[in-house]
């Protein structure tokens, strides 16, 4: 199993519309093809978290940096994995754009981090624990 999570900024930042259009479209596709992950959205920053097989994530990844929504995609951790870590999401979400009182565990640590390559490239592996976190709220 091949996994890889990147950074990126979106053009304008989305709606709750465009997000829920954005999310129904990872699934439904994420779901044909075998692909599982984690998608946070903050300030209008995204982190993502694809796995599955590798050719089919490394397709993906070239799908996702050509869409014009969002721009400076940097992928900051890729590699194996012995079993899915997201496998009951053909995508899960967090938005965090308004921080709710609900706020996981482990979360605060992140809460001023802006999901930005600047903010994870020193020590690359803080981007698999926050996803870490948010999988276990779900
Ligand atoms: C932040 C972000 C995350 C995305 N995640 C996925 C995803 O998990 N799965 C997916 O199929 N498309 C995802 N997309 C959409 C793809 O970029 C692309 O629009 C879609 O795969 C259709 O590609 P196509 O028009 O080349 O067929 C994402 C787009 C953005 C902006």
């Amino acid at each position: 199993m091949f996994t890889l999570v990147y950074v990126s900024a979106a053009v304008t930042w989305f709606s709750d519309r465009e997000l829920r259009a954005l999310l129904a479209q990872c699934r439904l596709s994420n779901a044909q093809t075998g692909i599982t992950g984690m998608l946070l959205y903050k300030d209008g920053n995204f982190m993502q978290a694809l796995e599955g097989e590798e050719r089919t994530v490394r397709a993906l990844e070239a799908r996702i940096a050509a869409d014009r929504r969002h721009q400076g995609m940097v992928t900051l951790h890729s590699g194996t994995v012995p079993q899915r870590q997201f496998s009951d999401w053909t995508m899960g979400f967090y938005d965090l754009r308004a921080p709710a009182g609900d706020l996981p565990a482990g979360y605060t640590e992140f809460l001023d981090t802006p999901l930005r390559d600047e903010a994870f490239l020193p020590a690359p592996q803080r981007c698999m624990d926050l996803m870490h976190v948010f999988r276990r709220m779900n």
